[in-house]
């Protein structure tokens, strides 16, 4: 059930600030029980109205991506790709006009390769120092998250590093900048690793919903490394499914750069790597009460693959890449 939102007094604004990563985060003490959901990027979803902690007021056009990899090159380690199956990639927390933030708490770094290596990508941003402690893989068993932990290594896995590379990344880089996920949110007295399990399990919560392989293959759309698919039927495909249009991202070369290609004007790149799904949410993120959106909402592009009939390769996982 969704109600209007209660629109807390702005009187208690005035009260003062807890301390918080952002500036006029709300003073009110988050039981989100108490409170009706309210959808981000909406009047209400704002931290003067409304407790940061129960409704994103940050980051409210939600996004869950996903990778298309074909090898991991680190078959040999054991690390290798779900058959029938993408991967996650990431959760993440673009503003609502759509540009976006990251690394939002420095006190919570755990990325072994921050990528940017500043907090705006920019020189003149703040340094964003390597985490050099151990591996997180060991955090999941005294938490009694081994399940956790089993499905994260075959649905999250990484490309040429550890998987854990990547989990720790997406966290520094992308958790620390919902409002919803701030350590604030929990109370003192909570473990401090809380909100990293949320945010996993948020991110893990969501993808389950996005089946994208089988929703292609509905289509017929499989894996192949004898022809190639046009971008139009790949949306097609994926649009009805989700409800409303996702992004496609491609990589690899550009199609005017390719035989196939030669003297088009279309220089889109050839090679499906990623799909990202748009949210609006109600409430915490992590009540994964999600409202699909276009991936377009805010304008921008929906995907910078080949429009040209038959340029865009789904390609097969290498071999021994899959189990
Ligand atoms: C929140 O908790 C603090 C003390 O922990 C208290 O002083 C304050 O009044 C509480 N705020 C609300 C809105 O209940
Ligand atoms: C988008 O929103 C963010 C957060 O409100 C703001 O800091 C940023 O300046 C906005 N960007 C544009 C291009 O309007
Ligand atoms: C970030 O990376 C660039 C390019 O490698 C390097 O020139 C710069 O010194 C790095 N900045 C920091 C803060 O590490
Ligand atoms: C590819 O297309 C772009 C944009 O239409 C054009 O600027 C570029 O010259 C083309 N490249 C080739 C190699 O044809
Ligand atoms: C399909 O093609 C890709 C890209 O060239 C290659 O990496 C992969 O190994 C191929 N898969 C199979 C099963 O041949």
């Amino acid at each position: 059930m969704r109600r209007s939102a209660v629109l807390l007094s702005a009187a208690a604004m005035a009260k003062g600030v807890v301390a918080g990563l952002y500036p006029g985060m709300t003073p009110f003490n988050h039981t989100c029980a108490l409170q009706d959901p309210i959808l981000s990027c909406t009047k209400g979803a704002n931290h003067c109205l409304t407790d940061s902690c129960c409704t994103e007021t940050f980051g409210g056009l939600v996004l869950l991506t996903q990778f298309w990899t074909i090898y991991t090159d680190r078959e040999e380690q054991g690390q290798v790709l779900p058959k029938d199956s993408w991967t996650i990639h990431g959760l993440w927390p673009d503003f609502c006009n759509g540009s976006y933030t990251q690394y939002c708490d420095l006190s919570r770094q755990i990325d072994p390769v921050p990528s940017p290596n500043t907090t705006n990508g920019q020189p003149d941003g703040t340094p964003v120092p390597p985490y050099e402690g151990e591996s997180i893989e060991g955090w999941f068993e005294p938490y009694g998250k081994l399940d956790l932990l089993e499905y994260m290594h075959k649905f999250w896995p990484s490309r040429g590093e550890d998987s854990w590379f990547l989990w720790a990344h997406e966290y520094a880089k992308h958790a620390t900048c919902f409002s919803t996920f701030q350590r604030e949110c929990y109370g003192p007295k909570t473990d401090a690793l809380i909100d990293l399990w949320e945010y996993f399990e948020t991110a893990i919560g969501i993808f389950r919903t996005l089946p994208t392989y089988d929703w292609l293959a509905d289509a017929d759309i499989l894996p192949s490394n004898t022809s190639a698919y046009t971008l139009a039927d790949i949306h097609g495909a994926l649009t009805p499914a989700f409800g409303v249009i996702p992004y496609i991202n491609c990589g690899g070369p550009r199609y005017n750069e390719t035989e196939a290609g030669a003297g088009s004007t279309d220089n889109g790149r050839t090679q499906m790597t990623e799909v990202w799904y748009y949210y609006h949410v109600y409430g915490r993120v992590q009540s994964k009460d999600t409202v699909p959106v276009p991936a377009d909402i805010v304008g921008g592009s929906l995907s910078n693959c080949a429009k040209a009939e038959n340029a865009v390769w789904y390609y097969e996982r290498a071999e021994g890449s899959e189990f």
